[in-house]
């Protein structure tokens, strides 16, 4: 079976058909669906949580293994485990890997607590001399702020789960916006933006042509408020993992045949520079910007340059035929794997659809068949939503492609729910099935309409 749903011209599936399904339902629950760990720290090109979620549901039972092998900020992962799965997460990229990790395998509130309480203990105020660089001095004030930071950059442990917590935690405060009062600001810099890293001299021409403030901050106070932030809907019900590796050697790190569920969106054309765009929060966890980029194999390019340039493309068909050979390789035989690859628009050639172009080219060389491709636009939106109601239209956002495929040789799974509209509901309200992945781990019972409260009472207990 193949099947595509063409945003603009194609139909609109029926939704009680077998093929309801092919549809991107998850645009209705909107960019705000989510657990409260997803915004920990914020990172490019990451996923709506509402797209792994929703194919976690038809294509995974609980305890289920779920895997992203390109896991940016482990969407799929905590997804995965809020909804009751096994989710691991593999990347590169150390931000990455650690951001993953630490959503997928959290301490629990009380321990952040404590810990921070001895480093404020431990905390005696010293200069910051050459403990830090030039560029990092002129983003946070020096008497108090950035002598806290160094303190618990030197104290922190990344091999340690509460510390990794913290460091994790402090990378998504380091930097972002002031609000207008200034003191309640959710970051520690000077007012920048949190999504991304402007390189160092930019920033000191914008710091200074805009005679920016570097306010002082109590780190431990903010730290302490993000806890209480992060906690406030408990913690995923299921433990998975966050892992630093290349996608091209998965089964050196993922057993074979051992995932039930694969979603991921890989690194368009190298279009993003992970390591550039996040100097400073590498800087804090001790990590080499240009050992980053260098690993993640960055070339100077753009979207322009993309696929007009077909050297360029043949390369990237040649890493996405090694990713995906070990996609199949750690895929079960009743396994699904879905890849999303958004189009390059590119103003010679107009829009280019690079999902279904590179599927093309590799698809002979790939143990893996397509069972459908599902195209994920504005008018997408529009029709789902009259389906549902105008009153849950989701956000829309650029058109990307996403190609849903099976093991060769083996059967397309079914789903497992009929009512793609039902599901959506069942996600949107907070109505995760899940058992208690172990002791300590505390589910209520009650039912709320309110998605932020019906998750709020699945609680870790310690
Ligand atoms: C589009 S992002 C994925 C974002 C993710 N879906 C999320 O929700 O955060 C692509 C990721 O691929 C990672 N990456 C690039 N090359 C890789 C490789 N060879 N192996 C593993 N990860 C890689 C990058 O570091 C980046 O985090």
């Amino acid at each position: 079976m193949l099947s595509v749903v063409q945003g603009g011209a194609g139909r609109v599936p029926g939704v009680s058909s077998d093929d309801a399904w092919i549809a991107p339902w998850w645009k209705l629950l909107g960019r705000r669906y989510g657990h409260v760990l997803h915004s920990l720290c914020s990172y490019m090109g990451s996923f709506p949580p509402g797209l792994p979620r929703y194919f976690i549901e038809q294509f995974s039972d609980l305890g289920d293994v779920v895997l992203d092998p390109f896991s940016g900020r482990g969407t799929t992962a905590l997804e995965a485990c809020v909804a009751g799965r096994v989710g691991i997460g593999v990347d590169l990229n150390p931000l990455a890997a650690i951001l993953t990790d630490v959503k997928v395998d959290p301490p629990s509130y009380e321990q952040t607590i404590l810990r921070i309480a001895e480093l404020e203990r431990t905390y005696r105020p010293a200069p910051v001399g050459d403990r830090a660089p030039p560029e990092i001095r002129m983003l946070f004030e020096e008497g108090t702020t950035l002598p806290q930071l160094l303190h618990m950059k030197e104290c922190l442990d990344p091999c340690d789960r509460i510390d990794r917590f913290l460091l994790a935690s402090l990378a998504g405060i380091l930097h972002g916006n002031h609000t207008r009062d200034v003191v309640s600001s959710r970051c520690l810099s000077v007012s920048m933006p949190n999504t991304f890293s402007m390189s160092p001299g930019y920033l000191e021409k914008y710091i200074r042509t805009k005679g920016l403030v570097r306010p002082p901050f109590n780190a431990f106070e903010k730290l302490r408020l993000r806890m209480a932030h992060e906690f406030a809907e408990g913690m995923p019900v299921r433990r998975g993992r966050g892992l630093r590796g290349d996608a091209r050697l998965l089964s050196k790190a993922v057993a074979p045949e051992s995932v039930k569920l694969i979603v991921t969106s890989p690194p368009y054309l190298n279009v993003v520079r992970y390591g550039k765009f996040n100097w400073i929060r590498l800087w804090l966890l001790g990590e080499s910007v240009s050992n980053v980029d260098a690993s993640l194999q960055v070339e100077k390019t753009d979207r322009r340059l993309a696929l007009s340039d077909r050297h360029r493309f043949h390369g990237y068909c040649g890493f996405l035929r090694s990713a995906l050979t070990e996609c199949a390789r750690v895929l079960r035989d009743d396994g699904t794997c879905v890849v999303t690859i958004g189009d390059v628009i590119n103003k010679e050639h107009g829009s280019r659809t690079l999902a279904t172009e590179v599927w093309d080219a590799v698809k002979g060389d790939v143990p893996l068949d397509l069972a459908a491709v599902i195209i994920d636009d504005v008018n997408e939106v529009g029709k789902v939503s009259k389906i549902w109601g105008e009153g849950h239209r989701g956000e829309a956002t650029k058109t990307e492609r996403v190609l849903v495929l099976h093991k060769r040789g083996a059967r397309m799974p079914k789903p497992r729910h009929r009512d793609p509209i039902a599901l959506i509901e069942r996600i949107a309200a907070g109505e995760h099935v899940e058992k208690p992945a172990r002791p300590g781990v505390v589910r209520t019972a009650a039912k709320s309409a309110s998605p932020r409260a019906a998750k709020a009472r699945v609680v870790t207990s310690g």
